[in-house]
């Protein structure tokens, strides 16, 4: 039988897709986003849902397993409670969103009516004063809010993400570790990497794993948690046997690029097969080119061949890619 999953060259399978629905935010996040207005797409070159209900096809065929809904921010575009539900009736086990939790609160039930599993959501400090000049909007408390809902429905497990920036949020991760131990959820903390839109990454900016265990372990002992291998965080339990779980995800000290399973598809239609690519992959002129699905399929799986071995922000002249977090999504 012919092997019908998608792999690249490094002999990784490929079975994880996060799709970006759209380039739109209502938040402007520091290690994002610019605080000048940013030139989002025209609507005419963001894929439509039935364009985006298609490559959700072709992949599933290819062998995708996993669907994250991404964005700019998921929520903002109108019609992807729909478009989860599809995802769902095309046999993909296992859906999941990353959103900022703005419209959570409101927009839960319908997300899990929809067919929604888990959820990841953004919260960068636990001081509300913080969070607004962080995010530079006022959400904290909605946020807050948005995270109960979350946690109070059937979606699991609700996973909480900080962004630490060195001497902007870092003094919060002892009081993050405490909030997972109260609320019982899993707290993960993500090392700042280069795609901010003001270019204002700096190494010593970032705020190593290694540290946050060693400060999270000397208030409360944690153990391992085994993990998946293509998994970004590494994975902890309180050894008092509280509730509540602490994830690192290290790109910067500790690349995990080796056990990638993960492609991106941008909401303008490219695929993007790391988030340090150098060059995307059109997918939307190929559809809107008259391309069957086995031209798509054919090109979908030549370019996932050529995937990068790993980024490069550890090498001397690394380059950030031209296009930030908000425009190839989370
Ligand atoms: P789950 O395991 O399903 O929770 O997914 P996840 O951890 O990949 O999802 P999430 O969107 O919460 O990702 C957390 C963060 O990990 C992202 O915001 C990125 O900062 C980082 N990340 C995710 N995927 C990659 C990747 O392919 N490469 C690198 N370098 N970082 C990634
Ligand atoms: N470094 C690390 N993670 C980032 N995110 C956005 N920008 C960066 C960055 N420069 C993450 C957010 C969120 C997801 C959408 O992307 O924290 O989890
Ligand atoms: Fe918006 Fe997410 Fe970027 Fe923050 S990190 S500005 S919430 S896309």
């Amino acid at each position: 039988m012919m092997d019908t999953m998608l792999h690249d060259k490094h002999g990784r399978q490929i079975t994880d897709l996060r799709i970006s629905v759209t380039d739109r935010c209502n938040f402007r996040c520091v290690y994002c986003r610019s605080a000048d207005p940013e030139n989002c797409h025209d609507e005419s070159e963001i894929l439509t849902w039935a364009e985006l209900d298609r490559l959700a096809r072709i992949f599933v065929a290819l062998g995708i397993r996993k669907i994250r809904v991404t964005g700019g921010e998921p929520l903002v575009r109108n019609g992807v409670e729909s478009y989860i539900a599809r995802l769902r009736a095309l046999g993909v086990r296992d859906v999941s969103m990353t959103t900022n939790g703005h419209l959570l609160a409101e927009r839960c039930d319908r997300l899990v009516n929809a067919g929604l599993q888990r959820i990841n959501i953004s919260l960068d400090s636990l001081d509300a004063a913080k969070f607004e000049r962080i995010t530079r909007t006022k959400s904290f408390d909605v946020v807050m809010k948005g995270i109960e809902a979350a946690q109070n429905s059937a979606l699991r497990p609700a996973k909480v993400n900080a962004v630490l920036v060195r001497g902007l949020n870092d003094d919060e991760v002892e009081a993050f570790a405490a909030f997972a131990r109260e609320r019982g959820l899993i707290m993960r903390f993500i090392e700042f990497m280069p795609l901010d839109a003001d270019r204002h990454w700096t190494r010593s900016l970032v705020v190593p794993a290694a540290e946050i265990h060693r400060r999270i372990d000397a208030q409360w002992k944690l153990e391992q948690i085994p993990h998946e291998r293509s998994e970004t965080a590494r994975k902890y339990r309180f050894a008092d046997g509280a509730p509540g779980e602490i994830g690192l995800i290290a790109p910067v000290t500790q690349p995990f690029c080796g056990f990638c399973s993960r492609v991106r598809l941008t909401a303008d239609g490219k695929l993007r097969t790391c988030l340090f690519s150098k060059e995307d992959h059109d997918l939307r002129d190929l559809l809107r080119g008259g391309a069957s699905d086995e031209d798509v399929a054919f090109f979908i799986r030549s370019v996932i061949n050529e995937k990068e071995e790993g980024h490069r922000i550890n090498e001397p002249g690394f380059v950030p890619p031209s296009r930030t977090m908000v425009f190839i999504g989370g």
